[in-house]
């Protein structure tokens, strides 16, 4: 696929937004924002994001005769809270946002989330697009309409569904992107290969290797066929009501391991530990073949080149206390995971994609791990 070609896809989930994927495709993006009426766009990013992408990107606008208003927020998962998210959203209305225009989430899953939920909540809903600048954004956050912010007991307890008015995904910002979150990235797609499509996983574990020669040889492609092995999943349950689930594979303990390492671990990093949690609670509860985790093993460490264990200072006592708190649990207070008994399908029983894990087996698995 040539640079400057835009591929128009759709975000999937329902409701679905276009999502419009290109490589070096800046100087369009006025055009596109033209088919829609609007007074002014507040731009949001980081002082870091703007120095590389968002003066640049404010620059285009402006050339173009947009009115760009550029607010900067601060990055990290500590600064994904309360406290950024008021500000954030009284600092739109001191600026003059109004309910005709559109805020600009300019950089990678933190300050989308922020965004999302901060565009979400002012006057009760002023339309927002997304501009991902990391490969996991761009693949995988982009494409969900989740809107959170942490809590002090976990990540992502407060939020709520709001669409983007489209996603503007361009390859070019994340070319730079370091290798160490490419690979954090790469961790879902691997996940929306173990748990819906085997060919997909098997592709996988032939294309990667460490350095991730392969992906950047090829980046939009990657990026396009990413996007699709996600979109396969969302296809299946665009409300994300049932079979949705598939995609928290491996985020009930990589959520509270993400949590707790407060910004050591990157979010792919995280969820790619709790893969491996999860495929080893389905070993002991006799659900899947040690075949299933040592692939899952070997693709993440030896091919990507990504972390597998635990990190050592944490307790199974401390990651279990983060999971009671987790902003998926149910009535009742059984642990419940995504489990793959098989690569490319997920356990469902009755309907129910979630299997009850027993908290002393849980604790268990995570101290061998
Ligand atoms: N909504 C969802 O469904 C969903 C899905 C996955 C992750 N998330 C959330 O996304 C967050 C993680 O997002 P992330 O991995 O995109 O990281 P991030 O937003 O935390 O950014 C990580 C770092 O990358 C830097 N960065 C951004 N673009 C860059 C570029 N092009 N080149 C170099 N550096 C760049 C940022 O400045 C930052 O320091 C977590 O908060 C996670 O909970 C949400």
């Amino acid at each position: 696929m040539a640079r400057g070609t835009i591929i128009e896809l759709s975000s999937g989930v329902s409701p679905s937004c276009p999502y419009y994927l290109g490589d070096s495709v800046a100087d369009q993006l006025p055009a596109y924002l033209r088919r829609h009426t609007f007074d002014e766009i507040y731009l949001v990013t980081s002082d870091r994001l703007h120095a590389r992408f968002g003066g640049a990107l404010a620059r285009v606008l402006g050339d173009a005769n947009i009115a760009v208003n550029v607010l900067t927020v601060r990055e990290g998962e500590a600064a994904k809270g309360w406290q950024q998210l008021t500000e954030l959203c009284e600092r739109l209305v001191a600026a003059g946002v109004t309910k005709d225009s559109l805020v600009m989430a300019v950089g990678g899953g933190m300050i989308s989330n922020l965004v999302g939920l901060a565009a979400g909540l002012t006057y009760r809903g002023v339309r927002y697009v997304e501009v991902p600048t990391t490969m996991l954004n761009l693949t995988d956050g982009s494409l969900s309409n989740k809107q959170a912010v942490n809590g002090s007991l976990g990540k992502n307890q407060f939020g709520m569904y709001y669409a983007p008015l489209f996603i503007w995904a361009d390859v070019a910002y994340i070319r730079h992107e370091p290798v160490r979150q490419h690979r954090s990235a790469i961790t879902e797609a691997i996940k929306n290969g173990l748990v819906n499509d085997a060919t997909w996983f098997e592709r996988l574990e032939k294309l990667l290797t460490p350095d991730l020669a392969a992906v950047q040889d090829d980046l939009l492609g990657f990026c396009h066929d990413v996007v699709s092995s996600k979109q396969s999943i969302l296809a299946l349950d665009p409300g994300e009501r049932h079979a949705g689930i598939m995609l928290e594979y491996g985020h009930t303990v990589g959520h509270a391991v993400e949590f707790l390492s407060a910004g050591r671990l990157l979010h792919g990093e995280a969820v790619g530990i709790g893969m491996c949690a999860a495929a080893g609670v389905a070993v002991r509860l006799g659900l899947c073949d040690p075949e299933v985790l040592h692939r899952q093993e070997h693709i993440l460490a030896d091919r990507l080149g990504s972390v597998t264990g635990l990190p050592r200072e944490l307790t199974a006592e401390q990651i279990v206390e983060v999971i009671r708190n987790d902003n998926k649990r149910r009535a009742g207070a059984t642990i419940r995971f995504v489990l793959v008994p098989r690569i490319g399908t997920v356990r469902c029983v009755d309907g129910d994609y979630e299997t009850p894990v027993p908290e002393p087996l849980l604790k268990s698995v995570l101290t061998e791990a």
